[in-house]
C-alpha cells in the first residue's frame, strides 16, 4: 500500500484527495499538513481520513513515514518543499506552476535524480480524452506539417481574488495570469507543437489593482521551420472562451473539437475537402477514450509510475518546459525585444530573485487576507 501525504489544505487538495480516495487499493491517504492546522483537519473529517495532521512539511517529513507527496501549496513554495521530500526519499507530485523560476525547476529535477525518485507536475488537461486524441492526431502527421498553433487562454478573475496573501506578487505567486492560468494551455500547446526558437511578447495589467503581476499577456512565437505560434493569457475576459488551435498543410484541428478541410479551386478560393475532414475524424474517432480524468487521471499515472507500471506523462522536464516558456515572455515584456531559446542561466530571469528585483510592478499589492471564507474554485474549459 503507497503511503501519501498531501501538504496544503487549501482548495486544490481537494481534487488530490478524491483522486487518490478514487484508488483505494493501491494508496492511502495517512497525513496532511497545512500552516492553519484546523484547515487541514477539517479536510481530513471531511472527508473521513484517517491521517495525523502537522502545522508544517517539515514535521511531517520528520515524524510520519509515507511513501509520496502531493504539493498544495503556494507557488513560492514548490521548489523548497519538493526538495526537502526528495531528499527524504518521497516521490512528489507538485501542483502547477512547477516553480516561479527555472532555477528552482534545476534543483527539484537534480534532487529527483540524485535520489532516484519520481517528480511529477500537475497539467491535469492532458488527461482528457479529446486532449489525448488531439495529441495523437497532429502526432500522426495526417494533417500535415503545423504551420501556425494557437493557444487562447482566456479567463476572468475579479479583482477580490488578489486579495488572498499569496496571490499577485512576484516573490510568491512568480507572476499573474501567464504563469498561474495560461500555464495549463501553454502545456498542451508545448506537449503538441513543441518549444519555438524564439518568442516577442507583451504584458500588462488591465484590470486587478491590488496585484503586482500581468493580468494580460500575449506572446507570438517563432521556429525554425517557419512555423508561428500564438498564445494570450487574460483574466479579463467574460466567457473564457478558452481554445487550441493548429492550421496544418492539410486541416485545421482546434479544441473544443473540431476539423476542418479545405481544398482549392481552379482560383485558388477554398472549397471544403470533406474526405479529408471525414478521414481525419474517424482516426479521432478511433483513439481510445481516457478513463480516469483530471486529476483522476494524473495520479493514476503516478500511482503506476511508481509501481514501475508505466512512465511519467508529466515529469519535472516537462514542467520545466512551461516554466522556460513562460519566463522567455516575462523576459521578453521586459526587455521589449525578441528573446531566443533556451533560456541559460545567466539570463536575468534565471532566478527567484532575478524575477523579483526586475520584472514590473504593475501595481503595489495593499490588501491580503489570510483566507478567503468559501474557497469553492471553478476549473478551466473540460474541452
Ligand atoms: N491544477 C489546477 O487546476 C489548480 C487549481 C487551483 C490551484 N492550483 C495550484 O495549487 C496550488 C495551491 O493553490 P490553492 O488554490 O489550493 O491555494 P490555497 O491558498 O487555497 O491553499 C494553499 C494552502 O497551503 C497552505 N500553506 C501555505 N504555505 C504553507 C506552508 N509553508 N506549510 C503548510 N501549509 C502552507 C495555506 O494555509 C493554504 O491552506 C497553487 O500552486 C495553485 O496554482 C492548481
Amino acid at each position: 500500500m503507497i503511503k501519501v501525504a498531501i501538504i496544503g489544505a487549501g482548495a486544490i487538495s481537494d481534487s488530490h484527495i478524491l483522486a487518490y480516495l478514487n484508488f483505494k487499493e493501491k494508496c492511502q491517504i495517512v497525513a496532511f499538513a497545512d500552516l492553519y492546522v484546523d484547515k487541514a483537519k477539517q479536510k481530513a473529517e471531511a472527508y473521513n481520513l484517517n491521517a495525523k495532521v502537522y502545522p508544517s512539511y517539515t514535521e511531517l517529513i520528520e515524524k510520519e513515514e509515507f511513501d509520496v507527496a502531493s504539493i498544495c501549496l503556494p507557488p513560492y513554495e514548490h521548489a523548497p518543499t519538493a526538495i526537502a521530500l526528495l531528499n527524504s526519499g518521497k516521490n512528489v507530485l507538485v501542483e502547477k506552476p512547477m516553480a516561479p523560476s527555472l532555477e528552482d525547476c534545476d534543483q527539484m529535477i537534480a534532487a529527483a535524480q540524485k535520489n532516484n525518485r519520481l517528480l511529477s507536475v500537475v497539467a491535469q488537461n492532458r488527461f482528457r480524452t479529446p486532449v489525448m486524441r488531439l495529441n495523437t492526431v497532429l502526432k500522426s502527421g495526417i494533417a500535415g506539417k503545423i504551420l501556425f498553433g494557437k493557444a487562447d487562454s482566456l479567463w476572468w478573475r475579479g479583482s477580490n481574488y488578489y486579495d488572498l496573501w499569496w496571490r499577485g506578487t512576484w516573490e510568491k505567486e512568480g507572476g499573474g495570469c501567464t504563469i498561474n492560468h495560461a500555464v495549463h494551455h501553454i502545456d498542451m500547446y508545448l506537449w503538441m507543437m513543441g518549444m519555438p526558437d524564439s518568442v516577442l511578447a507583451i504584458t500588462t495589467n488591465l484590470n486587478h489593482t491590488n496585484s503586482e503581476v500581468e493580468d494580460f499577456s500575449t506572446a507570438v512565437l517563432f521556429y525554425k521551420n517557419n512555423a508561428i505560434g500564438q498564445i494570450t493569457a487574460s483574466l479579463i475576459h467574460h466567457g473564457e472562451e478558452q481554445q487550441l488551435l493548429f492550421q496544418c498543410e492539410n486541416a485545421g484541428l482546434s479544441l473544443p473539437w473540431k476539423v476542418c478541410s479545405y481544398n482549392q479551386r481552379e482560383n485558388g478560393f477554398p472549397e471544403e475537402n470533406s474526405e479529408k475532414a471525414a478521414e481525419i475524424q474517424a482516426y479521432y474517432d478511433s483513439l481510445p477514450e481516457v478513463k480516469n480524468t483530471a486529476h483522476n487521471g494524473q495520479i493514476e499515472n503516478f500511482l503506476s509510475a511508481i509501481e514501475g507500471k508505466g512512465d511519467l506523462l508529466v515529469d519535472g522536464n516537462q514542467g520545466r518546459n512551461s516554466i522556460m516558456l513562460i519566463t522567455a515572455i516575462y523576459l521578453s515584456a521586459h526587455l521589449g525585444t525578441k528573446v531566443d531559446l533556451p533560456l541559460k542561466e545567466d539570463c536575468l530571469f534565471y532566478t527567484r530573485d532575478g524575477i523579483v528585483k526586475n520584472a514590473k510592478k504593475f501595481h503595489k499589492k495593499t490588501k491580503s487576507v489570510d483566507n478567503i471564507s468559501n474557497s469553492k474554485i471553478t476549473f478551466g474549459k473540460e474541452f
